[in-house]
């Protein structure tokens, strides 16, 4: 026990070796997301164990494969990076695997594929989930017998290569849907590095804007007054839906543009879309009033079911003249919306903009055991239109409870 503690604190890294870390990979950031990563990146890097990155579109995923690269054994053999979705169908297997002389029209000479350009080294699959499934399976046999033929070859090629493989798909849709191989995707997936969103280590954004201007300003010997301490907020609370590289766009757009100013709030907001927006890709603003972000989720969970419903309809319109029942259905689904009846028995579905509203209404006097004043504030209504349309739409105070 003893032994295990004292090798765990040995391994973690102290601070010089944090700042190593950082100067060979270039991966920046002292957030506790971005130690876990780089932490992680350690652990796997020295084996050969494939390692599948996930995460948003300029979080960083290429600059993970480089350093899992550069902390292996394999870092003076090269690291290979294909760009999955960039090379055209008709020849990405010859690509990736090379071809023979006179394999197919144009094969003039023998060509080395990727795979064996990289052995000894590793190969990165950047978007791995824009693969042709054909060309999935051929993968997967590599990934399994470390051999590959080439394009109109007859013998089989061994190769010693590491596989790093990224995505920003989530894959374990794409299996769901056929369109990625489930045996691949589970050999791909040995370990897998999640590579976090920019809002979800705030903390990052300022030290990485600095670091970025800087370096900008060096290299560009540009004049440059810094940003002010109400700039840095707001950068700090924007979203960055394009993550790390789109702050570093921004922070050069805004020197160059704003050549030698002081780059304030104002000039802040001038270059980045506005708060309404950039928030669109989170379910909830962090920054809003509690009763404003309440609002907010009944309105999504309101516009989801109705996309239910409409899926739901479609489904018994589509199936025979045999009545559905949605008892059982309900049973497991959100019970408290569709606990209505029309007097016919039947199940009360919403399908109009009043229907919305009305459900809308009773959810909020539900959530607030009835508290009109409380039901107005979370539905952004006054008090006196929300009396007028507990009366028009007919609902009681039984409703509320
Ligand atoms: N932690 C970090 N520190 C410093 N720079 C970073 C960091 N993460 C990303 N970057 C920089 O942000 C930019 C985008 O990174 P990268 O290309 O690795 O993202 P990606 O996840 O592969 O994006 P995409 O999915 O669009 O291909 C690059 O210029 C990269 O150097
Ligand atoms: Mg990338």
């Amino acid at each position: 026990m003893v032994k295990l503690v004292e090798r765990f604190i040995e391994d973690f890294p102290a601070e010089d070796n944090w700042r190593d870390i950082q100067r060979d990979t270039g991966i920046l950031g002292n957030s506790e997301k971005t130690r876990e990563l780089v932490e992680t990146i350690e652990q796997v890097a020295p084996t050969d164990i494939s390692v599948l990155i996930s995460g948003e579109s300029g979080t960083g995923k290429e600059l993970v494969a480089k350093a899992i690269h550069l902390r292996s054994r394999r870092r003076d053999a090269p690291l290979i990076t294909v760009n999955s979705g960039a090379i055209p169908e008709g020849i990405l297997e010859s690509e990736l695997f090379g071809h023979e002389k006179g394999s197919f029209t144009g094969a003039s000479g023998l060509r080395k594929g990727y795979f064996e350009l990289a052995n000894h080294g590793s190969i990165f699959l950047d978007e791995i989930g824009e693969l042709p499934l054909a060309i999935q399976v051929k993968l997967l046999r590599v990934l399994e017998e470390r051999e590959f033929m080439r394009v109109g070859g007859a013998a089989l090629q061994a190769v010693d290569v590491r596989f790093i493989a990224a995505t920003n798909r989530r894959l374990e849709d794409e299996v769901r849907k056929g369109n990625f191989r489930q045996d691949l995707y589970y050999r791909l997936n040995a370990v897998r590095i999640h590579v976090p969103s920019l809002r979800d280590r705030r903390e990052d954004v300022v030290p990485l804007a600095k670091k970025f201007a800087a370096d900008f300003v060096r290299d560009n010997h540009i004049e440059f007054e810094g940003f002010s301490e109400r700039a840095f907020n707001l950068l700090q609370a924007y979203n960055w839906p394009g993550n790390i590289r789109e702050l570093r766009n921004f922070v050069e757009k805004v020197i160059v543009l704003e050549r030698g100013r002081l780059i304030e709030e104002t000039i802040v907001r001038k270059y980045l879309p506005t708060f309404e927006e950039m928030d669109k890709s989170l379910p909830v603003r962090v920054e809003k009033p509690k009763e404003e972000m309440e609002r907010e989720l009944l309105l999504r969970v309101l516009l989801e079911i109705k996309s239910e419903i409409a899926q739901l309809r479609e489904f018994m319109l589509a199936g025979s003249a045999k009545r559905y029942s949605l008892g059982a259905w309900r049973e497991n689904g959100p019970d408290q919306f569709y606990g209505q009846q029309t007097e016919d028995g039947k199940q009360a579905v919403p399908d109009s903009v009043s229907d919305m509203e009305r459900e809308m209404i009773r959810v909020a006097l539900l959530k607030t055991k009835g508290n009109k004043r409380k039901a107005a504030g979370m539905l952004g209504l006054s008090e006196r239109t929300l009396y007028r349309k507990i009366n028009k739409y007919g609902l009681r105070d039984e409703d509320s409870n």
